[in-house]
């Protein structure tokens, strides 16, 4: 199979849909990125990379960062994790607050942004800086000593965030946040505002396909069946209400961010990410969603 025919073919069949959907504004500094763009980036994992488009253009993880804080909250405190938050498809959006209540401040999953709150908590107990303990993290996973969190974005975010800050304070009520609130949102849109490329991203994911060891730097990142356990759950909960959809179409782990990226892979094979900024309404870039369901397809490999 050739590769790069395979992004080369997806690029030009995406370009009628770039023009679609719409691009996240509720955080106002996410509104000014340009939007005719379309960047993919497929990292093997034996090194060999490919990519096409805008694929070593920076942009703003947003909510991919949750499967990254995710990890390392994983690595610190494993399975006691799942007492605080939980494993199943909200089947609602990823800032609702509906469920909060019904089910005492325990989220339903840690890509929600109230799980991914509760992630950061941990990682606030446990780090002076959970920002950078990310940063840091993810320039060893990617390979890339320079990414660096957008603090432009993160203050844009910062000061619009009353939801996220009404989720923080609904489960510090009910003792699932542990740290003050205001350090706690702080650090998670930090996170949130970091940026990289598709090709940082694309390596950074490779640990998840290598059963726990980063491809870029050999570090055992976790255990195999932990890898497994985090990758069902992208596959669940990684692109929120449309995870059903996303599965049916894709059928590979993937995680999405109101950025526009959306990083995934296929087990013992490759990491793969894809960037467009613009939506469909669930959140999920809708060019890059095209994009993955044309990929699994053209390539004939996934899941199933
Ligand atoms: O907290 C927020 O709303 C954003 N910083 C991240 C949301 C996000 O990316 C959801 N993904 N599709």
């Amino acid at each position: 199979m050739d590769m790069q025919a395979v992004l080369d073919r997806i690029h030009d069949e995406a370009q009628p849909l770039l023009g679609q959907g719409r691009v996240a504004s509720y955080i106002p500094e996410l509104a000014k990125v340009p939007l005719q763009r379309f960047g993919m980036a497929v990292s093997m994992l034996d090194g060999r990379l490919y990519t096409v488009g805008d694929a070593r253009e920076d942009f703003s993880i947003q909510s991919v960062s949750k499967l990254f804080s995710l990890t390392l909250a994983f690595q610190l405190v494993g399975d006691a994790l799942w007492e605080r938050v939980g494993r199943e498809p909200s089947g609602t959006a990823f800032n609702s607050l509906v469920q909060l209540e019904t089910e005492q401040g325990k989220p339903r999953n840690p890509f929600l942004n109230a799980g991914a709150l509760v992630v950061t908590d941990v990682l606030s107990t446990r780090f002076v800086q959970p920002e950078m303990a990310l940063v840091e993290f993810l320039r060893r996973l990617s390979g890339n000593a320079g990414l660096q969190y957008d603090d432009a974005v993160a203050r844009s975010e910062l000061a619009t965030g009353s939801r996220n800050r009404a989720m923080g304070h609904f489960m510090h009520s009910f003792g699932n946040l542990k740290n003050p609130v205001d350090a706690v949102i702080e650090a998670y849109c930090r996170h949130c505002a970091i940026r990289m490329n598709c090709v940082d991203l694309a390596r950074a994911v490779g640990f998840l396909a290598n059963g726990g060891v980063s491809p870029v730097g050999g570090e055992q990142v976790l255990d195999a069946s932990s890898a497994k356990r985090l990758s069902a759950l992208m596959l669940t909960c990684g692109t929120y209400d449309a995870a059903g959809d996303f599965a049916y179409r894709v059928g590979i782990p993937a995680k999405s961010g109101v950025g526009g990226g959306i990083v995934a892979h296929i087990p013992r094979t490759l990491g793969v990410c894809v960037w467009s900024p613009r939506l469909e309404h669930t959140g999920n870039s809708l060019a890059g969603s095209f994009a993955l369901e044309r990929f699994t397809s053209l390539i004939g490999q996934s899941l199933f």
